[in-house]
């Protein structure tokens, strides 16, 4: 065996090793008030040993890009990220002792940079989001590394019929439940690939669970949903960490996506503030808009006079946004005005009134 090869051999039985020293994340109730038989629930990938939803994401795309014969002892790894993603690679490349760096937004919050050093790797800020992918190609260039890309093989990388995929997983832990097969699932996209590896799940397994992808302000998922046009580009990045692009990605995939909201920035903190109180700790803000999304499901579930049961995701700890979020200060200065729409998050849930008409949607 070839020396490459039985590095990349060791490298695999230390991440599965990981993965065995593992816990799966909760599933976390949330009650639901104002909607009388239906029951919401989020998966709380906050508890990842990384803290968010790409713990799944980078392990799948270490064992892509070693099984793929892609990674070399010594060899850094890069990454295009806003932050989330960076982390759990940083721990997985330090598992593995390669160099790690993330090509990250100017905007990224402190904390996660801070999180990313912590696990040995280092950051490379520009300030134009849109050239996240071509720095990462440079740089891998010219250190000789390989750019891991999630944004091109999240889809792919995840074992999307099993394999205790973030979707196996959910329905898994519902077994049990009044109603162990949700109406609607919903997540947000960044990559898109948590999205594409619900959708296939759920049609592979041939339930009639419907997913629901809550896009943020400042991003063209939504309108290429609605378009089709691949080619729509925005000069900003998104302002809710983790989800919303500025260009279409190659692992988002309509397709197997059967409703779309797109959330106003403010509506998703005040949303991500309103589950933080319920939950009593604090959360990222696309959580928040997965909230939006779900108010949304549970609306259209009570106008059908259905009962049932909606599992959102819980993507990422809110202790990554304590000096931007979750600070009033930060919030002022970007012209954040919540309190109103915490009140209309809340007259929501507890008493199942519409939320804002300032959310789009399609086929729901
Ligand atoms: C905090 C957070 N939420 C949601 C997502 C979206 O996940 P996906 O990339 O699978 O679409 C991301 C992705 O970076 C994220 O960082």
């Amino acid at each position: 065996m070839s020396d490459n090869r039985q590095w990349a051999r060791e490298a695999i039985r230390i991440i599965e090793a990981d993965f065995q020293r593992s816990a799966d994340t909760h599933l976390i109730p949330l009650a639901l008030p104002g909607f009388p038989g239906i029951e919401l629930y989020f998966k709380d990938e906050s508890s990842h040993p990384t803290g968010s939803l790409k713990h799944r994401l980078a392990r799948s795309l270490f064992l892509y890009a070693l099984c793929n014969g892609w990674l070399k002892p010594g060899a850094p790894v890069i990454e295009a990220s806003s932050g989330s993603t960076a982390i759990s690679e940083a721990y997985f490349a330090r598992l593995l002792g390669v160099p790690f760096i993330a090509v990250m937004p100017a905007t990224t919050s402190r904390e996660k940079i801070a999180q990313i050093e912590f696990y040995g790797g280092k950051s490379h800020l520009v300030e134009d989001p849109t050239q996240i992918y071509a720095e990462s190609e440079r740089l891998a260039r010219e250190h000789d590394g390989h750019f891991i890309d999630q944004f091109t093989y999240a889809e792919r990388a995840t074992d999307w019929r099993a394999n205790n995929n973030i979707a196996e997983s959910i329905f898994q832990q519902m077994r049990f439940e009044l109603h162990p097969e949700p109406s609607w699932l919903i997540s947000s996209p960044g990559t898109g690939g948590t999205t594409a590896t619900l959708g296939r799940y759920v049609r592979y397994r041939q339930h009639c669970t419907r997913v629901l992808c809550a896009d943020a302000e400042r991003s063209v998922f939504f309108d290429y949903y609605l378009t089709g046009d691949a080619s729509l580009t925005l000069a900003h990045g998104s302002r809710i960490e983790g989800i919303g692009r500025p260009r279409v990605e190659a692992s988002f995939l309509p397709k197997v996506i059967d409703a779309m909201v797109k959330v106003p920035d403010a509506l998703s903190l005040a949303a991500m503030h309103y589950l933080a109180q319920r939950l009593g700790r604090r959360v990222g803000g696309s959580s928040g808009t997965n909230l939006i999304g779900a108010l949304m499901a549970a609306q259209q579930m009570a106008g059908a006079g259905e009962s049932g049961s909606i599992v959102a995701i819980l993507c990422d700890g809110g202790e990554r946004y304590e000096t931007s979020y979750y600070n009033q200060g930060w919030l002022k200065a970007q012209g954040y005005e919540l309190s109103g729409l915490i009140d209309a998050v809340a007259a929501s849930v507890e008493r199942g009134e519409p939320v804002p008409d300032t959310v789009l949607r399609a086929n729901i």
